[in-house]
């Protein structure tokens, strides 16, 4: 086992510092930025059908459901088709209004998920068709599917998802782009600036993954907190559900996740001394709300622990901790501003001597309901 953890103490830590080969070996042969092409032959094949798509619904459980909302985002902003996102466990049992004019994609890690099995058996009964976003080659959801893309991850141990959300998201963008130029919903320099910019995520995050040594020590002084709150907005909203379930799952701090301006209507009541705020602040993202949002944080004596555009100057005067991350579009930045939150659950839950491969009453794959 020491050997396959790579030099690393944990699975999740190698995980982690694997994201930059993952999301490169997600889009190789698929990102074609000299061409200006988005290549994906389970896309090709039915390009039809995203096309005639009148909706698109998401189906997926935990840290995959998260990397959905992240896609509604984009699947919204890039190819202008309506978004749903659902629980899959919920999705099952509500007698959903489904019809054959939907794309209900399924994303799940493991390829094993019951509920997000369940959803699919059940959208294709009402004559959907349905993709799936798994790591796994050849398992259940990918074979029940109509057709999908992998996400090229490599086998991923820890229980807490790591590499899995951020090549999701890597899959689902490549997807939005194609989408968005058959659809002609995007301008071509804006379609091939994010080309560009998605080629260059990786070395973006080796860059983010060096603040390694920086949230250790952030992690250091929080450890012992009892409750956490994570806040984004946009694009980075889902980051902070996926940060705040992260430090749940693995150091079982209570944590919860917010949409920032969200904070005003209750848990701003929970705002002390006592409590840290972790908050998503990149420059291009609603930058001036989120830092208001921060002053009020402050003004209640709330520590702020704030993921930051390198460069930034307006937060730094406020936050207590700031970790930077480099300048992205803001359509790719959960990619990067995910980085810190997993390390700092990581480190937290480290200090705390959990068990952070194989946390307690969690198991890898949910595999019954
Ligand atoms: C993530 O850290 C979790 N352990 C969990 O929420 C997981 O994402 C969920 O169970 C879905 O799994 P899947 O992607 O394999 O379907």
């Amino acid at each position: 086992e020491q050997i396959e953890k790579g030099g690393y103490d944990h699975f999740m830590l190698k995980e982690i510092f694997e994201q930059p080969n993952a999301i490169r070996d997600t889009y190789r042969g698929r990102l074609l930025v000299n061409e200006a092409i988005v290549k994906m032959a389970g896309v090709e094949d039915n390009m039809k059908k995203f096309l005639n798509a009148e909706r698109i619904i998401v189906v997926a459980c935990g840290t995959s459901w998260h990397a959905g909302l992240v896609s509604e985002y984009i699947f919204e902003e890039f190819a202008r088709i309506p978004v749903e996102v659902e629980y899959a466990s919920e999705f099952r049992y509500r007698n959903p209004i489904i019809t054959e004019k939907d794309v209900v994609i399924a994303i799940s890690q493991s390829g094993e998920t019951a509920d997000t099995m369940a959803a699919i058996k059940l959208a294709k009964s009402k004559g959907a068709f349905v993709f799936g976003v798994c790591n796994v080659v050849g398992s259940s959801i990918s074979r029940e599917t109509d057709a999908g893309a992998y996400t090229h991850a490599g086998p991923e141990i820890g229980v807490a998802s790591t590499k899995a959300f951020t090549t999701q998201i890597t899959v689902l963008t490549l997807i939005a782009l194609r989408l968005a130029r058959a659809k002609g919903t995007m301008s071509s320099s804006d379609y091939r600036l994010h080309l560009q910019e998605l080629e260059l995520i990786p070395e973006k995050v080796e860059k983010t993954l060096l603040s390694d040594d920086h949230v250790k020590e952030i992690s250091a002084i929080y450890k012992d907190a009892t409750n956490f709150l994570y806040l984004g907005r946009g694009f980075n909203f889902p980051v902070a559900l996926e940060g705040a379930l992260k430090l749940k799952e693995i150091s079982y701090i209570h944590a919860e996740g917010y949409p920032a301006a969200e904070m005003k209507h209750g848990p701003i009541a929970l705002i002390d001394e006592q409590m840290p705020v972790v908050v998503i602040a990149t420059r291009k993202g609603h930058y001036e709300k989120v830092v208001s949002n921060i002053q009020e944080i402050k003004s209640r004596k709330g520590k702020i622990i704030a993921i930051v555009t390198e460069g930034d100057v307006s937060v730094k005067e406020l936050a207590d901790h700031v970790i930077e991350i480099p300048a992205s579009e803001e359509a790719l930045s959960p990619l990067l501003t995910t980085i810190p939150l997993q390390l700092l659950s990581y480190y937290i839950a480290v200090m705390r001597e959990c068990n952070v491969d194989q946390p307690r009453n969690l198991a890898k794959s949910v595999t019954v309901e």
